[in-house]
């Protein structure tokens, strides 16, 4: 998201424990990137290897577990750090206890144009210790979106990006033979089980490939101008991007469609696809999938026509949190969880016409817990919550997995 400083300022404890230090270990090891199991998809589709965990539930979160504690998974996910901010909120996520942490980009701002400066601030995010403590404790996967890829907004044209991958490898513990420093991009799937269900977490790269962003140019000229009359009137403003309807132009790349192809025919019950730009969001004029119209309605038919269920979307890069859902033709409702902020906070309501709770503007960071609804019965809970620095949940949704299972043989007309 393009907002520089200058503008903001104007403008289950013991159940889980073996899974933790099993996950962990995987995590330390190479950011959950080595193989625990075969690769479920191999050979050219692969890009980047989908891998299976078998965590045993986790308790309640903070909660010493007993034999009646209801089994659960949980993982916490955010985005929006930058390096040289105080970073408090790893204590409160750190004391969610979840057994996966999802780094959905902006982990760092490099805003690099030179190979020295992209290498120092990788250095000064390697040197974060409440961030890299929290890794040390905590299971996660990373992926990475314009600022720590290289720069504000980047895209395919990023001049840097092949030292680019190397580095964020290289931060992320990848070892020297993962596909993630070879591929083009860093895409990384990971299926993990939890009492007996599969969930998927799909983390795809949205800068190695993606098409250079159309802006209108009379917006940008004016964007301080816009700050400062929405500061004044508290009305949304827009950002200055607008949709790109050529076919040519792409997010993901074709390679990388092929590989999400396959991943979305992993077998799984949950889906979480961890989008570092919002997917479900339209009309903020900033960085979404909306700017793309052909690559978020591909995306769209390929979850009805693999017929894959229980997908939620996780973003980031907004600088606040919010929920959003878009209404599928054929298929359920795509919810959008965006948790932006773990230190960068943008406090201008910004448009989006499919916002299903209020904005929050603070530091935060998100949830989802996947339990099972009714001992023996096949349906799961799935609670979204966007939560503030102490660990308080301001916006909550809860979806159930049998209402996200919906596919209509075809289309209606
Ligand atoms: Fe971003």
């Amino acid at each position: 998201m393009p907002h520089d400083d200058d503008v903001l300022k104007a403008g289950a404890a013991g159940a889980a424990r073996l899974t933790r230090r099993r996950l962990l270990a995987r995590s330390l090891a190479g950011s959950l990137a080595a193989p625990i199991a075969a690769p479920l998809v191999s050979g050219p589709l692969a890009g980047c290897a989908t891998e299976v965990a078998r965590p045993q539930a986790s308790a309640s979160a903070g909660a010493p577990a007993d034999a009646t504690t209801p089994p659960r998974f949980r993982v916490a996910f955010g985005s929006c750090a930058k390096q040289s901010k105080p970073q408090p909120i790893w204590r409160a996520i750190g004391e969610a206890r979840p057994d996966l942490f999802v780094f959905l980009g902006d982990n760092l701002y490099a805003d690099a144009r030179d190979e020295a400066t992209l290498r120092q601030r990788y250095a000064e995010f390697m040197a974060v210790e409440p961030l890299q403590a929290f890794r040390r404790s905590t299971p996660h996967l990373a992926i990475w979106d314009d600022h720590d890829f290289g720069d504000d907004d980047e895209g395919a044209d990023y001049p840097l990006k092949q030292l680019s991958q190397q580095l964020f490898c290289d931060a992320w513990g990848e070892p020297a033979d993962s596909p993630r420093r070879r591929a083009d991009g860093i895409y990384t799937s990971q299926v993990f089980e939890a009492f007996g269900r599969r969930i998927q977490v799909i983390l795809p790269d949205l800068r190695f490939n993606r098409t250079m962003l159309t802006t209108d140019p009379s917006l940008k000229s004016s964007y301080a101008a816009m700050v400062l009359r929405a500061k004044l009137s508290g009305q949304p403003m827009t950002g200055w991007y607008v949709p790109d309807p050529r076919p040519e132009a792409t997010i993901l790349g074709e390679a990388q469609w092929q590989w999400l192809e396959a991943q979305l025919r992993v077998p799984a019950d949950v889906r979480l696809i961890g989008s570092s730009v919002q997917f479900a969001a339209e009309g903020s004029g900033w960085e979404c999938w909306a700017n793309f119209p052909r690559e978020r309605a591909r995306l769209i038919e390929l979850i009805r026509t693999t017929g894959a269920q229980g997908v939620v979307f996780l973003s980031g890069d907004m600088h606040y949190a919010e929920l959003s859902s878009v209404e599928v033709d054929g298929g359920y409702p795509l919810w959008d969880a965006t948790s932006s902020g773990l230190t960068e906070v943008w406090d201008i309501p910004t448009p989006n016409r499919n916002r299903r709770s209020a904005v929050m503007a603070e530091v935060n960071f998100g949830i989802v817990d996947i339990e099972p609804v009714t001992e023996g019965e096949d349906d799961l809970r799935l609670r979204l919550a966007l939560c503030d620095v102490n660990g308080k949940a301001k916006a909550t949704k809860d979806l159930l997995l049998s209402d996200l299972r919906r596919h209509a043989k075809e289309k209606t007309a």
